[in-house]
C-alpha cells in the first residue's frame, strides 16, 4: 500500500512539496488549503502530470480533511509569506491561527502522522503544533535547517568554484536572522573553509546566508522562496517514509539539550520512521553558544507572545 502525505496550503511551498513527493514517488498526497478550487485545480494538475512524468501516485485537492485521514505525515504550509520589509516575525499571530486550525485538523483525521511545519515564524508555529496536538517531540518537526544550511552551502560552493556536493555544513538556531552558521565545523571535503577562505570573506557569507530569506523576497517581491524551501521539507519527508535516518538539521522540541527547555531550536537530529529517532548535541564553543543562546532567545520572545496574546 502507497504511503500518504497531506500537504496543508497548496500555494508555492505547498504545490511545490506536493509535486516533489509525487516525482519521487514517496507517497499518494492531498492537497487543502481555504481557497476554493485551488487545491482542487492542482491536484488535478498534478495527477495529470504522472503518465508524461512517469510517476503513478494518487493526488487530490479539498478544502476539507476527510480526503487526508489516516495520512503518515501532514506537511504544514498553510499561512502568510513574507512581502518586502517584513520580517517572518510580522506574521506571527495570523500564522499562529492558521497552523492552530490546520494542526487540529490535520490531527483529528490522522491521530498517528508526523507533522513538518513550515509556516513561518518557523519555531513559533512548531511550538503552535506541538501545543495544540500534544504529540511526543519525536512526530513535531520544523523545516528550517536543511534550508539555511543549503544557502549556507551554495554561497560556499559559488565563492570557491568547487561543487555544492563537496562542502558539508550546518546551521543551528531558530530560523530567523540570529541563525547560527557554524564556520568551525564547515568543511570541503574535509578541508576546513577556514583554511580556503579568509575571515573578511566568511563573515560576508555568513551574513548572507541570515539574510538568505530577504535576498529572495527583495527579488520576488509578492511572496518568498519555494523551490528550495520544499526541496528541503521532502528531503524529511523522504528520511522518515524510507526510514533513512539522515542526520538533518531541523527545528525540534528541547528537552534540556543546548540547556534549553520547551523551545523549538534548529539542531542536528536523526530522521527515521519514527520521525525525530535522536537529537545530537554538538559541542559548542563559548563565542557559539553565546550566538545559540541569542536566536533561542528570539524564539522564546515569540512563543511568550503567543503565550500573552492566546492564554495558550
Ligand atoms: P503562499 O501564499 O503561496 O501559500 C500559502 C497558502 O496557504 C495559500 O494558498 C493560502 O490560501 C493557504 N492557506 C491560508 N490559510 C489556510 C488555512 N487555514 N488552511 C489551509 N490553507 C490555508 O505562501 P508560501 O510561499 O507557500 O509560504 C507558506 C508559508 O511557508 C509562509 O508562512 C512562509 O513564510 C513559510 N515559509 C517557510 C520557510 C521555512 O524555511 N520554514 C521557507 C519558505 C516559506
Ligand atoms: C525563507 O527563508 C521566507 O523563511 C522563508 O525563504
Amino acid at each position: 500500500m502507497h504511503k500518504k502525505v497531506t500537504v496543508v496550503g497548496a500555494g508555492n511551498v505547498g504545490a511545490n512539496c506536493a509535486l516533489r513527493i509525487a516525482g519521487k514517488e514517496l507517497a499518494d498526497v492531498a492537497l487543502v488549503d481555504v481557497v476554493e478550487g485551488v487545491p482542487q485545480g492542482k491536484g488535478l494538475d498534478l495527477l495529470q502530470s504522472g503518465p508524461v512524468e512517469g510517476y503513478d501516485v494518487m493526488v487530490t485537492g479539498s478544502n476539507d480533511y476527510e480526503p487526508t485521514a489516516n495520512s503518515d505525515i501532514v506537511v504544514i504550509t498553510a499561512g502568510f509569506p513574507r512581502k518586502p520589509g517584513m520580517s517572518r516575525d510580522d506574521l506571527l499571530m495570523a500564522n499562529y491561527e492558521i497552523v492552530k486550525a490546520s494542526t487540529e485538523q490535520s490531527v483529528k483525521y490522522s491521530p498517528n502522522a508526523i507533522l513538518i511545519l513550515v509556516t513561518n515564524p518557523l519555531d513559533a508555529m512548531c511550538w503552535t503544533a506541538f501545543q495544540v496536538s500534544k504529540f511526543s517531540r519525536n512526530r513535531v518537526i520544523g523545516m528550517a535547517g536543511i534550508l539555511d544550511t543549503a544557502r549556507y552551502r551554495t554561497f560556499l560552493a559559488m565563492e570557491l568554484g568547487v561543487s555544492v556536493e563537496s562542502i558539508q555544513a550546518l546551521v543551528l538556531g531558530g530560523h530567523g536572522d540570529t541563525m547560527v552558521p557554524l564556520v568551525r565545523l564547515t568543511t570541503v571535503s574535509g578541508i576546513p573553509v577556514t583554511e580556503l577562505i579568509d575571515k573578511a570573506r566568511l563573515d560576508a557569507i555568513v551574513q548572507r546566508t541570515r539574510d538568505g530569506g530577504a535576498e529572495i523576497v527583495k527579488h520576488l517581491k509578492t511572496g518568498s522562496a519555494y523551490y528550495a524551501p520544499s526541496a528541503a521539507a521532502v528531503e524529511m519527508v523522504e528520511s522518515i517514509l524510507k526510514d533513512k535516518k539522515k542526520v538533518l538539521p531541523c527545528a525540534a522540541h528541547l528537552e534540556g539539550e543546548y540547556g534549553y527547555n520547551g523551545l523549538f531550536v534548529g539542531v542536528p537530529v536523526k530522521l527515521g520512521a519514527m520521525g525525530i529517532e535522536k537529537v545530537y548535541e554538538v559541542q559548542l564553543t563559548a563565542g557559539e553558544k553565546a550566538m545559540l543562546d541569542k536566536s533561542a532567545a528570539a524564539v522564546k520572545e515569540l512563543v511568550d507572545t503567543i503565550k500573552q496574546k492566546t492564554g495558550a
